[in-house]
């Protein structure tokens, strides 16, 4: 499956979160803006305002009494017991590392951020060895992006982006079933640090990525707005089951269908759609398959189109050469086959049909 497979504790551990922590959560100081960001960036946005549109003034030469204002809209009237997520999603980054995203984005054709874990030091090893190679070119941004870690992991991971400089910490804590949270972390750090970059590719750390297939693929379609790209999964269904691994409970997603989504492992998007997105997540019942909620559920609300691309794997492939060197996202690598990989997409001798 594409998606997190978690164990049902960890699941109703995460329904499980008590209003009084989320509301706590609501009100986490924001983090200090780091020195060198080279430019102001805009105030990290909160999930839980609504600010209304202000009334249009009355005609100066109106002598009429002015009509009463509109009611405010009243709020959605909702089962108490459902999650939302602007409660239970905590702003901010401990560790932005804002010059990951020179002059705001500007000068960028592309930011890939990939999610990892606390754990996961040798697979985000394996990727710096690897295609993150790109983060070397000027054109491209790059990072890992972490909830946040264990006391017992911080030291090690304080040490590591000590080292590389290239490790994104939010303040959600980093588990499994929230995923989701990650995920909107980064399109927080988007909108926060990065607002000018073109396009996003998100990804996880077990993922080998083609970066010079992927910004062939965007040039190509330089005048998309509104659109994310990927493996689509069209008309799947939410498993209710509670011993299934991918059980949804009926309270958080009553439909009977998922909208059309864009599987996690890896997918593109102009970033027009960044600030929508984050805006549109803390309104809405907390869901922990972080694709369908992001690429599905808000992106269908938000009218945001999404496009199936072949070149998106999203899954473990035959790794002949030419596979890999057609393909943008291969899923399930391990350390090892990072480096295999790697040789094929630059053997520079196989041929290819089609390439
Ligand atoms: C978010 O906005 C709401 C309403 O505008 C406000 O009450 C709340 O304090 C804000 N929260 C943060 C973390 O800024
Ligand atoms: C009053 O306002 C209306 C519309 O703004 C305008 O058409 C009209 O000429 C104004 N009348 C006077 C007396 O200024
Ligand atoms: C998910 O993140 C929230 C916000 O940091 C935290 O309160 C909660 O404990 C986390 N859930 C799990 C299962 O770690
Ligand atoms: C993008 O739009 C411009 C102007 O409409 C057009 O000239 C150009 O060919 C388009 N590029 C692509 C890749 O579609």
């Amino acid at each position: 499956m594409w998606w997190w497979v978690g164990s049902r504790r960890a699941q109703l551990a995460a329904l499980g979160l008590c209003a009084g922590a989320a509301l706590l959560l609501l009100h986490a100081p924001r983090a200090p803006r780091p020195a060198p960001a080279p430019a102001p960036a805009p105030a990290a946005r909160n999930l839980t305002s609504t600010t209304a549109a202000p009334a249009p003034a009355p005609a100066d030469n109106d002598t009429s009494p002015a009509p009463p204002p509109p009611p405010p809209p009243p709020p959605p009237r909702r089962d108490p017991r459902i999650i939302v997520t602007g409660n239970v999603y905590e702003a901010g980054h401990s560790r932005p590392r804002a010059e990951r995203c020179p002059a705001l984005g500007a000068r960028l054709r592309l930011l890939v951020l990939v999610t990892s874990a606390p754990d996961h030091a040798a697979a985000r090893e394996a990727v710096r060895l690897t295609w993150g190679h790109a983060a070397a070119r000027r054109d491209v941004g790059f990072a890992f992006v972490l909830g946040t870690p264990d006391e017992a992991k911080a030291e090690a991971i304080r040490a590591e982006d000590e080292l590389y400089g290239d490790i994104i910490i939010g303040n959600s804590r980093d588990s499994y079933s929230n995923l989701t949270l990650k995920t909107l972390s980064m399109l927080e750090w988007v909108d926060t640090y990065c607002p000018k970059v073109p396009r996003l590719l998100k990804t996880d750390d077990d993922m080998f990525i083609n970066i010079p297939r992927l910004l062939k693929f965007i040039d190509a379609r330089k005048n998309a707005s509104r659109t994310i790209w990927g493996r689509v999964i069209k008309r799947s269904t939410p498993r209710r089951s509670t011993k299934s691994k991918y059980y949804v409970s009926p309270l958080q997603y009553p439909p009977k269908v998922f909208p059309d989504f864009a599987t996690g492992p890896a997918y593109l998007m102009t970033t027009d759609v960044v600030g929508e997105l984050i805006k549109a997540a803390g309104q809405e019942p907390y869901l922990r398959l972080e694709d369908v909620f992001v690429t599905g559920v808000l992106a269908s609300k938000l009218k945001i189109k999404r496009q199936h691309a072949a070149e998106f794997y999203n899954k473990k492939v035959s790794y002949h050469p030419c596979t890999v060197q057609k393909g943008i996202a291969i899923h399930m690598v391990r350390f090892h086959e990072q480096f295999d990989l790697w040789r094929k997409l630059l053997d520079g001798k196989t041929k290819c049909a089609g390439t």
